[in-house]
């Protein structure tokens, strides 16, 4: 079998180089300066480089650009300048401005910047940035997150091997001590992000369950408490819903509890991060079609959210008490995997019958939640889980399904989906619904047919909840198999670490 890791392990971090510096003009490399619509430098750009403002415009009109938003203007070999690349990118007019998106920047510059090469973003601006060592941690946020690459089970390097190396950065802004200081916060949030994308690219022959518990337990070397609950222990605490689903495996099913201590009292009530960890998911006995199955080593994604999240709270050391809970199955056919008819109680003492063993994700949270609840209590819980096919059909790969028993919870993980771009839209759960889910042999079953299936999962999922205010993310359209974009290579978005930990910074920190 490959193994990921071992001297491979620096590979997955360093894919760009960054560093900051007062501002001052290079001698060598690729220089990247912003404009607006009239195409005017800043102040301190247009005296820094004499001759520039001419030289844009004299390729402006060859090279077709207007200075509109993510459009960049490419000149070589700039007369008059040391450097051996210009890169003028563009920022529209003063409606563009509003909704200027440094993260975004950062990837859209990133994507002009090829590995092994060096730049020098001349980070000032033709108009006001309100908070600039803000904007510069953001910028350099999303230029991580561009740079990163999933390529460590790719043996044959490309042809041009210096495109393999990272590319060095060197951000040149006015006050580089704050703008490192507030990157640092940012820093930990991208590390969580890699995190969880590393983790949802890995395939499942790599990242069966047990090696998932391992690389959770790492997260120990930041603060984090680890707990991990093997099958023996899940069976004594009657977590038989979440065990039935990995009773097909050959690795053994676990519930890896985190818990970070940031708050000032130890007894603050924590905030409580779910995720579904189904490593691989076959379907079961009820199988799903062969087209496309291999992109079921991404079900996992909600527990390398929740992993990624916990890394992030610990790296930026959060003011706040949180526990992640993700509990890691494999999904498989076998002679002693559970059947379709199989009545299994769960740890809530509610019984349900399995109706179709590939809504199993349901399972394996209807015990978490539950855990959580009861032994945590906590002030909030949310999960995290690539639960349905059918959210896909209902919001695409744009948008995650949110369902809500709290008005405020949700409300509060809007503005934390606007303010970061990994957005939520809000879906119903309502007694008429719950009614579907009735079963005709047990309390519950775990299908409701047809017809709004995003909706009968949530109102599974809200029978094991305890009263407890809780979110429930349907992530299956916006955690894997992504498109690519400004700010991610494609398939792993790591999406949920940024909103999360934005949710958190906003509204549990004290
Ligand atoms: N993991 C799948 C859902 C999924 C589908 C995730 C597509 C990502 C992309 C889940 O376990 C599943 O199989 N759900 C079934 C539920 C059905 C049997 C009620 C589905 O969506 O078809
Ligand atoms: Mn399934
Ligand atoms: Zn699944």
């Amino acid at each position: 079998m490959v193994r990921a890791r071992d001297d491979d392990e620096e590979d997955m971090r360093d894919f760009v180089k960054i560093a900051f510096a007062p501002i001052a003009a290079p001698e060598a490399g690729a220089l990247v300066v912003f404009v607006g619509e009239d195409l005017e430098l800043s102040e301190a750009a247009a005296a820094l480089l004499p001759g520039a403002k001419a030289l844009i415009k004299a390729a402006a009109e060859p090279g077709k650009f207007k200075g509109k938003p993510s459009m960049s203007l490419d000149i070589l070999a700039p007369h008059g300048l040391s450097v051996s690349r210009l890169v003028v990118i563009g920022l529209g007019g003063e409606k563009d401005r509003a909704e200027l998106d440094f993260v975004t920047l950062g990837g859209l510059v990133m994507g002009k910047i090829p590995g092994g090469s060096e730049a020098t973003i001349l980070f000032d601006f033709p108009f006001e940035i309100a908070n600039l060592p803000a904007a510069a941690a953001d910028f350099t946020l999303g230029v991580r997150l561009r740079a990163y690459r999933f390529e460590i089970y790719k043996t044959k390097k490309p042809d041009d091997e210096e495109k393999d190396k990272p590319a060095a950065i060197t951000i040149a802004i006015k006050d580089p001590a704050a703008a490192k200081r507030e990157a640092k916060a940012r820093d930990a949030v991208a590390d969580g992000v890699v995190l969880a994308r590393n983790l949802v690219n890995e395939p499942p022959n790599v990242l069966n369950p047990e090696e998932f518990a391992r690389r959770a337990a790492e997260l120990e070397e930041l603060g984090v408490e680890v707990e991990i609950l093997d099958e023996k222990a899940l069976g004594k605490l009657g977590m038989r819903a979440l065990l039935a689903v990995g009773q097909g495996s050959h690795y053994e099913s676990s519930v890896v509890i985190m818990r970070w201590h940031g708050a000032k009292s130890s007894k603050a009530k924590p905030i409580a991060f779910i995720g579904k960890g189904v490593c691989f998911d076959t379907g079961g006995i009820s199988i799903k079609p062969a087209g496309g199955m291999e992109d079921m080593k991404g079900d996992m994604a909600g527990a390398a959210c929740v992993v990624g999240l916990m890394h992030a709270l610990a790296a930026r050391k959060a003011k706040v008490n949180a526990v992640g809970a993700i509990g890691l199955v494999e999904n498989m056919p076998d002679g002693r995997a559970q059947r379709p008819g199989d009545i299994v109680k769960s740890l809530s003492g509610q019984t349900i019958e399995i109706i179709n063993t590939d809504a199993e994700g349901r399972l394996v949270l209807a015990d978490l939640l539950w855990h959580v609840a009861s032994k945590y209590k906590p002030q909030g819980m949310i999960d995290l889980a690539t639960l349905t096919g059918a959210i896909l059909v209902a919001l695409a790969q744009e948008y995650s399904g949110l369902f809500s028993n709290d008005d405020d919870l949700a409300a509060k993980l809007e503005a934390a989906g606007k303010a970061t771009g990994e957005k939520v839209w809000r879906m119903p759960l309502a007694k008429a619904y719950d009614k579907m889910i009735d079963s005709k042999f047990a309390d519950v079953k775990n299908t409701g047919g047809r017809h709004g299936g995003s909706i009968t999962a949530a109102q599974f999922l809200q029978r094991f909840v305890d009263g407890t205010p809780w979110a429930h993310l349907d992530i299956a359209g916006s955690a894997m198999g992504s498109p690519a974009s400004e700010t991610s290579q494609g398939w792993a978005s790591g999406w949920g670490v940024r909103l999360l930990d934005r949710l958190v910074a906003d509204n549990y920190e004290k």
